[in-house]
């Protein structure tokens, strides 16, 4: 039996049901067992990330924090450990302040309106919203990157979707669609569709539910929707990052860099200037160092909105760092028996080729 759908529209939503049905993801991790908890994280996690690398990351933070007290609970170099590696930590330190939020306040009860949701850090109005209809099969509208392009080519919506004239009326036309019952298979369904068949290069429009009516599909104009942001070209920043052997060599500095700003919270080599000197750090800190030095190849990292390009500098204590100068978000990180910290993720990738070649 197809699942019936009321809406509007109500050819689109029973088409893409009926898609569902058959060709729909239905065992996803945070499908079994959707409470809210479970879907929270799964969506925080895939905000900028693609299913098959949420996976396993969501799979170790459900067993380090089964439940919303757990994550309320834990210490945030913890929360962090487990994001490092996804990129975007803004949504780690987010997750962590939400949950202690329901957890204080709410009895760790997750709030079951669109308007609380949205006050909550890190949720936006389409995370709410496929939070209220994954979890709970409540009436809620998504518009995640997946709906946008399908909308978008289905109606030939003109402007780059970031653009909040564009977003008002792929609004609506997300409203005009969303059927009134049967939202939490709808919504996943929308999801897949996106993923599966309208993808961004090759949409597989032959195979597409919604072919019939899709004005792109129809016009030829598939690869033209959604239209393109007007690109700005991003700045360029270098800086040098100092990895500070201890005179065993068997122990690297790492600093916590402070909580705004790039990083924030997460925990990074000391970094100068990329012309500046490194004596003059190592100067301040009374540091001596061998005669061996090293520079490896540089590193580029590009984050949302610039580039950097890290020069690594591989220095060694000639003798022992004197405790008294330390400061107190520093720590000596062995390399052989690491603690769990919140990496940069550089720093992972620079401390993995240290340990490989040491
Ligand atoms: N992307 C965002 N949410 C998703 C979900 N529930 N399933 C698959 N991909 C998603
Ligand atoms: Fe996307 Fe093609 Fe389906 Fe239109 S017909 S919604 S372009 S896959």
């Amino acid at each position: 039996m197809p699942i019936k759908a009321k809406s509007k529209h109500a050819n689109f939503s029973q088409a893409v049901l009926h898609w569902f049905e058959h060709h729909g993801r239905k065992n996803l991790p945070w499908q079994l067992k959707p409470t809210s908890y479970r879907v929270w994280v799964s969506e925080i996690m895939l905000q900028q990330t693609q299913v098959s690398t949420v996976i396993p990351y969501y799979e170790n933070f459900m067993r380090s924090f089964p439940n919303i007290k757990q994550l309320a609970l834990a210490d945030e170099d913890k929360v962090f450990h487990h994001w490092t590696g996804l990129g975007y930590y803004a949504r780690a330190r987010n997750l962590h302040k939400t949950a202690k939020i329901v957890y204080q306040e709410n009895h760790g009860v997750f709030p079951s309106t669109l308007e609380e949701l949205i006050e909550l850090p890190g949720i936006g109005r389409s995370t709410a919203g496929a939070i209220m209809a994954l979890a709970e099969d409540s009436y809620a509208v998504i518009l995640d990157g997946n709906v946008k392009r399908v909308l978008c080519r289905y109606h030939c919506v003109k402007g780059w979707p970031g653009h909040s004239e564009t977003q008002k009326q792929l609004w609506e036309l997300a409203e005009l669609h969303t059927p009134s019952t049967n939202c939490r298979s709808y919504t996943q369904a929308m999801m897949d569709l996106g993923a599966i068949l309208c993808t961004r290069t090759k949409p597989s429009c032959p195979v597409c539910p919604l072919q019939e009516g899709c004005e792109a599909y129809l016009r030829h104009k598939t690869t033209e929707f959604p239209h393109k942001k007007i690109k700005k070209k991003f700045p360029e920043k270098s800086i040098q990052m100092l990895i500070l052997h201890n005179k065993s060599g068997k122990k690297v500095l790492l600093e916590k860099r402070p909580p705004g700003g790039i990083w924030g919270g997460l925990w990074s080599f000391p970094e100068i200037p990329v012309h500046a000197d490194i004596s003059s750090f190592l100067q301040k800190y009374d540091f001596v160092i061998n005669d061996q030095t090293m520079q490896w190849n540089d590193i580029r990292h590009t984050f949302s909105h610039f580039h950097l390009t890290i020069t690594p500098q591989i220095l060694w204590l000639a003798k022992e760092p004197m405790m008294v100068m330390e400061k107190p978000d520093w720590h000596w990180y062995d390399l052989n028996s690491p603690t769990e910290l919140g990496l940069a993720g550089p720093v992972k990738t620079l401390l993995t080729q240290l340990v490989n070649k040491s």
